[in-house]
């Protein structure tokens, strides 16, 4: 039995991919699930992704965004893998939820546009990968248009991230001239605008391609092998200890829109991703992926997805043993026992009862409030619990009041509950109490605003303060005076006090101004 389960396991490659806005994750997604065979047609995720998609019962704000809880995880089959893509929302989506997906995950995909190198955006969210430990791959988009030189990309990978890249495959020629990727890991040529079929030559063993193959005598063909033994050379060596750790990327080169080089990526990517491995549970114990008591925890939580019902579905990531409907499970917080009888497993093209999830799946149970987002659940006997998700620190704030004043009461309770379910970050004034809410990126407004009206009645007021660059002060060192116009002393909900600086600027003119005092920054 325990064996199978590890069988189960071994299959399963749980990532998120990471990008800035129209570097082309939407649509290497697609891609990816086009060979998992899940879609039949390119353009599927792209309709949901601008809202031309017939689903009914999605979360207002969700139908006029065209984000939808199904592309939230996709799951599909490939060469004996079941392999899992949660979705991290980029653009104006960007929120917190991002970042906590990111938590649920063993590996991560960078998609980075070979014209632009690495973006703002990417960086964020690398660093917070970065933190995790887990192994980054890279794929560097759109070689169909003129980008810049492959080899520095790969050093800006180095400069700018601190990361060593590996190169897997190589492009021949690129832009207008590009005829071809040097598959370095599986050792053959991807040729470019090729059909199916004959897409892929084998390499002798010297590495050339036959002479019977007409790209073999173009200049480029040996413009690449030059470049080729010059990484051999000079470049990093693959190292699969540094790639466990995510210190080293094994890089990917490729055009999402034409198909070329989604398919190399997608083979060497299932071979070198992990398996989910064991987590840290009460305090230092290990778990292990193939534990046979099932466990596993909430990292997201969405609401209302169907309006009628006022259902919400946490989303947990399995963690060990195997889930099945109707399963009892202990809510660590509470204690509470729990019955799972309405999961959701995601498909991308509809939301599908779930059989069997084992670890490193994700499964969606519908809640009625019961979940948080950080909860654990366990069936065993034994208790156990994940280590707390951390808090990820606001950019953005807006102060908030209840429209009418007489509706005070709902607007405490709703504001409560959604600060709890981590939908929203809240602070108060250090000297009015006024409520000031902080947030990732700007739809977790507008979500809690609309969530405010929907689920609690309570009309809200909302005013940006803007950007703000929120650091925490030791209580000891704080004095009131310290504040002013640039620099606005707040309190967290655990009444920690934090300045919001108007900018980096202020925090820097306070720095010179009381270089004693610490100031931090939460992640
Ligand atoms: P995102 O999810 O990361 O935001 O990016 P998305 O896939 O939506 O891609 C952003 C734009 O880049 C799209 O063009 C898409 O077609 C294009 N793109 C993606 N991969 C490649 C590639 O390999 N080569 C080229 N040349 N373009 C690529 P768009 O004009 O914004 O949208 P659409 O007109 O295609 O709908």
């Amino acid at each position: 039995m325990a064996n199978q389960l590890l069988d189960k396991v071994k299959t399963r490659r749980t990532f998120a991919i990471i990008s800035h806005p129209d570097a082309g994750k939407t649509t290497i997604t697609e891609q990816l699930l086009l060979f998992g065979g899940v879609i039949r047609q390119a353009g599927t995720v792209k309709a949901r992704k601008t809202g031309n998609y017939a689903t009914s019962d999605w979360m207002e704000i969700e139908k006029q965004r065209g984000i939808s809880v199904t592309s939230s995880v996709m799951q599909f089959e490939y060469d004996g893998k079941r392999i899992n893509i949660l979705d991290t929302p980029g653009h104006q989506d960007f929120s917190e939820d991002t970042y906590r997906t990111l938590m649920a995950v063993d590996a991560a995909v960078m998609v980075i546009d070979s014209a632009k190198g690495i973006e703002p955006q990417t960086k964020k969210l690398f660093k917070v990968v970065k933190q995790r430990g887990i192994p980054i791959f890279t794929f560097m988009n759109k070689l169909d248009r003129d980008g810049r030189p492959p080899l520095d990309l790969i050093a800006e990978l180095e400069d700018l991230l601190g990361i060593e890249g590996v190169a897997m495959d190589w492009p021949i020629g690129s832009g207008q001239t590009l005829k071809g990727l040097y598959d370095i890991a599986n050792h053959r040529v991807e040729l470019y605008h090729k059909d199916e079929a004959d897409r892929f030559i084998p390499l002798d063993e010297n590495g050339k391609l036959p002479e019977s193959e007409p790209l073999s005598q173009d200049p480029q063909f040996a413009e690449t092998l030059d470049d080729i033994d010059l990484i051999k050379e000079a470049g990093n060596t693959f190292d699969p200890e540094k790639i466990a750790t995510g210190d080293q990327t094994p890089v990917f080169f490729g055009s999402a829109l034409t198909n070329f080089g989604v398919e190399t990526f997608l083979k060497s990517f299932v071979e070198l991703a992990p398996a989910p491995e064991s987590h840290e549970v009460n305090g230092d114990e290990e778990l292990k992926a193939d534990d046979p008591e099932f466990s596993g925890f909430v990292f997201k939580i969405q609401a209302n997805m169907n309006p009628h019902h006022r259902d919400r579905i946490a989303f947990v990531r399995v963690a060990s043993g195997e889930f099945n409907r109707g399963l009892d499970v202990t809510l660590a917080r509470t204690g509470k026992t729990i019955r799972l009888n309405n999961a959701t497993e995601f498909m991308s093209s509809e939301r599908v009862q779930v059989d069997d999830a084992v670890a490193g799946d994700i499964v969606g149970l519908y809640d009625t409030g019961n979940f948080q987002i950080g909860d654990s659940i366990y069936a065993g006997k034994k208790k156990i619990e994940f280590p707390a998700l951390p808090e990820f620190t606001p950019e953005l704030f807006m102060r908030v009041t209840a429209k009418n004043v007489m509706k005070q009461k709902s607007f405490h309770k709703g504001m409560n509950q959604l600060v709890q379910e981590g939908a929203i970050q809240l602070y108060r004034n250090y000297a009015t109490d006024e409520y000031i809410l902080g947030a990732v990126g700007q739809l977790q407004f507008e979500v809690f605003k609309f969530r405010m009206q929907n689920e609690y009645n309570s009309e809200v007021e909302m005013t940006s303060i803007g950007h703000r660059v929120a650091r925490w002060i030791d209580p000891e060192q704080l004095d009131p005076t310290m504040s002013n116009s640039r620099n606005l002393l707040v309190k967290d909900r655990y009444d920690n006090p934090l300045f919001l600086f108007e900018n980096e600027f202020a925090e820097r003119f306070f720095q010179d101004k009381y270089p004693d005092v610490k100031l931090t920054e939460k992640l």
